[in-house]
């Protein structure tokens, strides 16, 4: 086990190594509150029973119909959340992709460790999200890294082994990168405001920000006790997660219950972050998710987090303000807002909502974007 050191408040322990242990207990650092534990919120029958696995699936085989753009748009405003099926990224993309990061995962400690990270950036092999000392951990291990904008690119910090792992991870964001674009032409669409609009309040396409966290979930000899990924939202604009092909975990917040995703063999599951509810006024919402582990099985995710350009502040575009619906959110930059994240870690919506304009000015809509996970904290 390595220091404190590199700021992290604390030595890191990596949930790999407790995993392996074989361990029958987990440590307390990982032991949630009652009321977050998985087993604490009951499933709805009624939430798997709806569309297929619970969020809506959308065909993206013909991007630019003005259907597609509507069906994209209704899942943005109603669950957040989509399984993207049709998508244009080659099958045999996805399963390299998880591939080389099972690859990575199932190097020699010794090897990962020489990319452990720093909350500075949080760029390479981490174990923990946020810095608040004796806080209560996630059974989860990452690697994250940035892939865009050119200057934060540094193939340094990407892992040299397995050997194709760099190659087609490029290559795998260049593609999901390429489905966000159209994932975006076909929300901006969807608002109303014409095809390159998002894009725009994005800071263009080129300013805009990729980058990748592979998350490792290993076994848990206690899984009901703990959480791969506590509940949150994505603080970016939005996430094209590739999820685990055998092993479920993901469950999404809908009307106080968590509804477990079950994904549709190569598809993404697509979902709405935070600058994007901000941007669209709470047209299009960003919505509370988490990680159940279990005591059978590894998995693994990759998510693609596509994002705002970092340095320019944003708020609700004018289009989508008026009297009856007032700006809902102050400007703030997306450098200065993911700050809360790292330092805090997850915490459920607490940050999109504390970025709420004035209340007094608020209040007529304030019942419709009614935090969904607030009182979690
Ligand atoms: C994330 C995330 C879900 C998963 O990385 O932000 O929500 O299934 N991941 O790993
Ligand atoms: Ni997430």
């Amino acid at each position: 086990m390595e220091g404190a050191g590199a700021g992290w408040p604390e030595p890191v322990v990596r949930v790999q190594s407790l995993s392996e242990s074989g361990a029958a207990t987990i440590p307390d650092r990982y032991v949630k509150p009652e009321s977050e534990r998985p087993k604490a919120a009951l499933e709805p029958a009624a939430a798997t029973t709806t569309e297929e696995g619970g969020i809506p699936v959308v065909d993206l085989s013909s991007p630019s119909d003005p259907a597609t753009a509507r069906a994209v748009s209704e899942a943005c405003r109603n669950w957040g959340f989509f399984q993207a099926v049709n998508h244009g990224v080659p099958a045999e993309l996805l399963r390299r992709a998880r591939g080389v990061w099972r690859g990575f995962f199932r190097q020699p400690m010794e090897v990962k460790q020489r990319y452990a990270n720093s909350p500075a950036t949080y760029e390479g092999y981490g174990s923990r999200l946020g810095v608040e000392k004796g806080a209560v951990l996630d059974w989860g291990d990452y690697y994250f890294l940035h892939v865009r904008p050119p200057h934060l690119f540094d193939p340094h910090k990407w892992p040299h082994l397995p050997p194709d792992l760099r190659e087609t991870t490029e290559e795998y964001s260049r593609e999901v990168a390429a489905l966000c674009g159209r994932l975006m032409t076909a929300m901006s669409v969807g608002l109303g405001v014409g095809e390159t609009r998002l894009q725009e309040a994005f800071g263009g396409a080129d300013g805009a920000g990729v980058c990748v966290r592979v998350n490792y979930y290993p076994r848990c000899p206690q899984p009901e006790l703990t959480l791969g990924l506590s509940s949150h939202s994505d603080p970016g604009g939005m996430t094209v997660l590739l999820a685990d092909d055998r092993v479920r975990g993901l469950q999404v917040r809908r009307r106080g219950a968590w509804v477990t995703v079950h994904p549709v063999p190569d598809a993404f599951i697509v979902n709405v972050g935070d600058q994007i509810q901000v941007l669209t006024n709470a047209t299009y919402r960003s919505v509370e998710h988490r990680v159940m582990v279990n005591a059978a099985d590894e998995r693994l995710s990759v998510a693609l987090f596509y994002n705002p350009k970092s340095d320019i502040p944003l708020a609700p575009m004018p289009e989508l303000v008026s009297p009856d619906r007032p700006a809902l959110y102050e400007p703030m930059t997306f450098d200065e807002y993911r700050m809360y994240i790292r330092r805090k870690g997850p915490r459920g919506k607490s940050q999109v909502d504390s970025l709420k304009a004035d209340s007094a000015t608020t209040a007529a809509v304030d019942v419709n974007v009614a935090p969904v996970g607030r009182k979690c904290y």
